[in-house]
């Protein structure tokens, strides 16, 4: 195929569709797709139950949905359970204690390997280790640590003893990270001294440090010695100092279905993240299926799913999922391009991957860096690839078939949020494909494109992707703000629907093609920041008085962030403000706010209730219609 073709192929990509290899829909876990849809739809509860019997549980439900409380769904009320039993427990009762759940490779190429029966002895020595320091069942812990096996090893243990969890992606910086441990009260903090990345080590106890300092009710920080940096052990304690002598028999705890689970914050709409709340029963009950059916896990499977355990991509589908589904996950540590272009393939073909799942940014970079590179590697071993996290263009979407897949291997272009839990609108390996479209509904989830008004739009127009049926893996509530759970996902657009915050079309195979965001949550290289986050991070900065932060179109990163900065009185905007400016956005978020350029303003377009149009200054930026500007005071 030459390069005019594939582009050709690309522009008319709504019309053509791939159908899966005969070989691979045949031998699907999921039996039929059409006849599952139809299931899902007609028996929603029973769809669901039948799922949740693959699980063992330690009392059996009353109810599977209980929707007395709307939009305060729950699921599986009265059972017992525990998602860690699920995870790690009763595998060793089975030939699987000495299957490989968890190969991790470091930057520098050194790779760690551990059996179901080892992860789950390091997982009750840790569960112990937290016992020891206090940590009881509805306790939270923080866990700020790089794509290592410690992560998931302090994830489960806090989960085994009923603690609950609440992992801020290590890549966010000081200010990022303050917030989050102090909205969840965290007690205890388990983070790592530093990571490697880019052939250089990472201090990562230092933004640890500086958060910590302002957070009183931390009584303890656990460093995982990774990095070999020397750092600071004032209050702290070394993970492996603590694991020796901890002893590896740990009782798992009875929960209650609707327990909490973990906390995840993410990026609305105002400068302060929601924590978003999951729980055991149906959590676990979603992320399986969606992992059995989607990515069709076989027992000689060895799947990697290259996000980073910070993100809910990596709790559900690095961690949690994986190890219910029993497979082999792996966790790379490194850059992806590091030493060289070739590395993710070079990874794939060393550790015989067959299940390959990363972003549209990520596709991107490495089309970029061109053909060769995973030409190189003998990347046959793939037998699925998959695609989340934004949407996939469908120049990226062919390169990806092509060149990594070989034309064998179906993509699962999967839709979902770190609300959602687990997989909403996606392909399964019997659904005809087209690329750039999350293709349909997973069984048991129904969705709608809507208007302001919640009445259902035409085929082709878009408008609010919305979810019209509750499922087990969704959000319960947003961690101390029951009323902005509601605000933020039903009550925005009448109707009782749960509103993505996503705008979407659907074409007329009933195929949704999912556009980007409605609100002001941008997507930078696949990672969900708001612009008041953004914003709120420049006015902490003694020049600013106030900011205002757009998405601008970015060709591989899908976006990056623009800043329109009024300065305060006495201040100039220079060239070495903006790099000043620069350099504090990034020290409170990290580095991966990025803000490509920054323009000094006297004033901003607002609303005479003083909200800022960011809509406007994006439509100026960008050339575009500034739409209806009536709201607009100056
Ligand atoms: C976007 C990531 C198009 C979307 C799992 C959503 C996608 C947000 C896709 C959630 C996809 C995720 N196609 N857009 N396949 N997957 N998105 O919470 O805007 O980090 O609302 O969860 O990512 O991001 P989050």
């Amino acid at each position: 195929m030459t390069e005019e073709t594939i582009k050709t192929e690309a522009l008319m990509s709504e019309k053509r569709v791939f159908n899966p290899p005969k070989k691979i829909a045949e031998n699907a876990n999921i039996v039929d797709w059409e006849a599952a849809l139809k299931r899902g739809e007609e028996d929603l509860e029973g769809f669901w139950e039948d799922a949740a019997k693959e699980l063992e549980w330690f009392g059996k439900w009353d109810k599977v949905l209980d929707d007395s409380g709307k939009p305060f769904y729950k699921w599986f009320t009265g059972a017992k359970c525990n998602i860690v039993h699920n995870a790690l427990d009763r595998h060793i009762k089975t030939p699987l204690k000495g299957k490989v759940a968890i190969i991790a490779e470091a930057e520098d190429g050194k790779v760690r390997k551990f059996t179901y029966a080892q992860l789950h002895k390091e997982v009750c020595k840790f569960a112990n280790v937290l016992k020891s320091l206090g940590i009881k069942k509805g306790d939270r812990v923080a866990i700020y640590m790089p794509n290592i096996p410690e992560i998931a090893i302090a994830m489960l243990a806090t989960v085994k003893i009923g603690a609950i969890h609440s992992v801020v992606f290590a890549g966010y910086g000081e200010g990022a990270l303050k917030i989050r441990i102090e909205d969840a009260e965290a007690k205890i903090i388990v983070c790592a001294d530093g990571v490697g990345r880019g052939g250089k080590k990472i201090n990562l106890k230092d933004t640890v440090d500086k958060a910590v300092a302002q957070c009183p009710a931390i009584k303890k920080t656990i460093v995982v010695k990774n990095a070999g940096l020397d750092v600071d052990m004032a209050n702290c304690a070394w993970y492996h100092e603590l694991m020796e002598t901890a002893s590896d028999k740990c009782e798992t705890e009875r929960m209650d279905s609707e327990d909490i689970l973990y906390i995840l914050y993410t990026s609305g709409t105002t400068g302060k993240p929601k924590g978003v709340i999951h729980v055991h029963g149906g959590y676990m009950v979603g992320v399986n299926r969606t992992l059995r059916w989607v990515f069709d896990i076989k027992p000689q499977d060895i799947f990697w799913c290259a996000a980073d355990p910070g993100w809910v991509t990596g709790h559900s589908y690095i961690v949690y999922g994986p190890l219910l589904a029993g497979t082999t996950t792996l966790m790379y540590e490194g850059h992806p391009t590091y030493p060289d272009p070739g590395r993710m393939w070079d990874i794939i073909e060393r550790h015989s991957v067959t299940i390959l799942y990363t972003a549209p940014t990520m596709i991107r970079m490495l089309m970029g860096l061109g053909d060769e590179w995973p030409k190189k590697h003998d990347l046959n071993t793939l037998r699925l690839l998959g695609s989340v996290g934004e949407p996939i263009n469908p120049e990226a979407w062919m390169w990806y078939y092509k060149n990594v897949g070989g034309e064998r291997c179906p993509i699962m272009d999967t839709w979902w949020q770190t609300e959602t839990g687990m997989f909403m609108l996606t392909p399964t390996p019997q659904t005809p494909l087209k690329p750039g479209s999350a293709t349909k509904p997973f069984p048991g989830v129904q969705a709608k494109i809507v208007d302001n008004d919640g009445k259902e739009v035409e085929t082709g127009k878009g408008g609010h992707l919305a979810i019209t049926t509750p499922w087990p893996a969704m959000l319960r509530t947003v961690y101390k703000n029951p009323e902005r759970y509601k605000k933020t996902y039903w009550q925005e657009v009448p109707g009782g629907m749960y509103i993505s915050g996503d705008i979407a079309r659907k074409d007329e195979d009933g195929y949704f093609w999912v556009q980007g965001r409605s609100d002001d949550v941008l997507k930078i290289a696949g990672h969900r920041i708001g612009t008041a986050e953004i914003e709120s991070a420049f006015v902490s900065h003694k020049a600013v008085a106030e900011a205002a932060v757009i998405g601008i179109p970015d060709e591989v990163k899908g976006e990056t962030g623009k800043a329109f900065v009024i300065l305060k009185k006495g201040f100039a905007g220079n060239a070495e403000l903006v790099e000043d400016l620069k350099k504090h956005v990034r020290k409170e978020l990290g580095p991966l706010a990025i803000i490509d350029s920054i323009k000094f303003v006297g004033s901003l377009p607002k609303t005479r209730s003083g909200k800022i149009m960011r809509r406007v200054l994006k439509a100026r930026e960008l050339g575009l219609d500034e739409g209806d500007t009536s709201a607009l005071v100056d």
